[in-house]
């Protein structure tokens, strides 16, 4: 018999703790997949016909292979050479995986600008460099910046994946709360809303920053 206390306030420190491993993966992962994305997206606008097509191809690898493969294999991959922690390489794969669908973005955003702006700022003379960094990227901006905070609420769902190698996120956590409850559903329920309440908050305050970004302007 099951003499635990089964009440999902009981065990509020098991979601807390999966809370917080949840958000400091996609808040670190975000960041690293927005500094790796503007590189894979800088090489993809390269000259270099070299860079563009390791762009491309990596983009192409790691959006056509499931994150769940790509986490078991740094964990493991890496864990040949080095015992790394579960926690860094569940960082380092979706920090990696989120590079791959960054670069799509800031190349959605910058292809988005119309090619008469880019024809414009050629016919009164202005460098390739200087229209790309005061006439197109200003203007794909405001495509990128609402993306890539849709990408983070992605990250927060997405990286729950990284629970298979032994991450103590939020997915992870619930799993023990039910085998201490042998209450099946119930800590499921209760990490769905709390993934819900999450995304839910992240996205108001998205958006009133997207706002808030269109007045400064
Ligand atoms: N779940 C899909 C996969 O396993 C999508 C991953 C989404 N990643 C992202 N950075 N938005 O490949």
């Amino acid at each position: 018999v099951n003499t635990n206390n089964t009440s999902m306030f009981h065990y509020w420190t098991y979601f807390a703790k999966g809370i917080e491993y949840t958000l400091i993966i996609s808040a670190i992962s975000v960041v690293l997949g927005v500094l790796l994305g503007t590189i894979l997206a800088l090489m993809r606008f390269s000259r270099s016909k070299i860079l563009k097509a390791i762009s491309v191809a990596y983009v192409e690898f790691v959006r056509g292979t499931p994150l769940m493969v790509q986490v078991m294999f740094v964990y493991f991959g890496i864990g040949i050479i080095v015992n790394l922690p579960a926690l860094l390489s569940g960082i380092i794969a979706v920090s990696l995986n989120s590079g791959a669908y960054v670069e799509e973005i800031i190349r959605g955003g910058i292809n988005s600008v119309d090619k008469g702006q880019t024809e414009a700022s050629a016919s009164l003379g202005l460098a390739k460099g200087d229209t790309m960094r005061f006439v197109v990227l200003p203007q794909a901006l405001k495509n990128i910046w609402p993306a890539l905070g849709n990408e983070f609420v992605s990250l927060i769902k997405e990286s729950s994946i990284v629970s298979i190698i032994g991450v103590t996120d939020l997915i992870y956590q619930l799993n023990i709360v039910r085998a201490d409850t042998y209450r099946g559903v119930m800590p499921v329920f209760v990490a769905m809303i709390i993934y819900f309440v999450i995304t839910f908050i992240l996205t108001r305050v998205l958006n009133y920053a997207e706002g808030r970004m269109k007045h400064a302007r």
